[in-house]
């Protein structure tokens, strides 16, 4: 893992959006694995800023979110294809026909399931997936627990999550406790990983996540054993890593040819 820690979340989102932006230019059908919650907004303005003022194309991209909410329609203004169109997707130029969420509204699980996978698979496989991370530690919504080799899958919420969530909601009860996720499995095929995590709420699930046993437990840590995980945080979400002044010195000592 190489854990990267910028001064402010802004500053981590704008090196996050340079490293997808980086990837889209060398590789313009790249295949994007994206993220929903408050952590990847800044560095989504930013990927839109960059589509806007220096032409970033997303015209040949390929995106797949990691999770929806079972029972909410598309339209719904806390359904996650809602979050992605407002945030993003309307604002740059990606194909709508390249844009793929789970189906909440499925009547059938396993094969919406399983043809979203398959859909993976024909993409040729996620090149970057863009993550946050839960509090207790959870990515897509993979609870604690979860197999550390899970497919897309049903899964239903903790009560912790469900409240974390409920802002988005007319009443914390609106909260669905079902939803589709890609798996950690599937997650862990991806071929890069860019774990995004800012503020104090989530410096105990990164310690963990970055410093401690590989678990069930704490579902992000099983990126220790990814090959490719770039673990970009704030100041406030590393407060609790006891190597801190070893990654800021890595990160500064980088050889050029390292850098993007
Ligand atoms: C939800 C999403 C996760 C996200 C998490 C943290 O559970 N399914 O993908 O990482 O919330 O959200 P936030 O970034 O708002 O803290």
């Amino acid at each position: 893992m190489e854990v990267i820690i910028e001064p402010t979340a802004d500053a981590a989102s704008v090196l996050a959006a340079r490293i997808v932006a980086d990837l889209v230019r060398k590789k313009p059908a790249a295949v994007l694995g994206l993220a929903t919650g408050n952590t990847p907004l800044p560095m989504y303005r930013e990927l839109i800023r960059l589509h806007a003022e220096e032409g970033l194309d997303f015209s040949g991209v390929t995106t797949f979110n990691l999770d929806e909410y079972l029972g909410l329609e598309p339209a719904h203004p806390a359904s996650y294809h809602h979050f992605m169109w407002e945030n993003l997707f309307r604002h740059i130029n990606v194909r709508p026909e390249q844009v793929h969420l789970p189906d909440g509204l499925t009547q059938d699980v396993p094969s919406c399931c399983a043809a979203y996978e398959a859909s993976i698979r024909g993409a040729g496989g996620i090149d970057l997936q863009v993550l946050g991370i839960g509090g207790d530690g959870h990515i897509g919504f993979n609870e604690p627990v979860s197999s550390l080799s899970s497919r897309t899958r049903i899964k239903t919420l903790t009560e912790r999550t469900r409240s974390d969530n409920a802002f988005a909601f007319s009443t914390p009860d609106a909260v669905p406790h079902h939803v589709i996720t890609m798996g950690i499995g599937t997650i862990m095929e991806s071929r890069e990983v860019l774990l995004l995590g800012f503020g104090g709420r989530k410096a105990d699930a990164l310690e963990a996540t970055v410093e401690g046993p590989v678990s069930q437990m704490v579902p992000a840590s099983v990126l220790q054993f990814h090959q490719r995980v770039r673990v970009i945080l704030d100041e406030a979400a590393s407060v609790k890593l006891k190597r801190a002044d070893y990654y800021k010195h890595v990160y500064a000592n980088k050889p050029g040819w390292q850098r993007i």
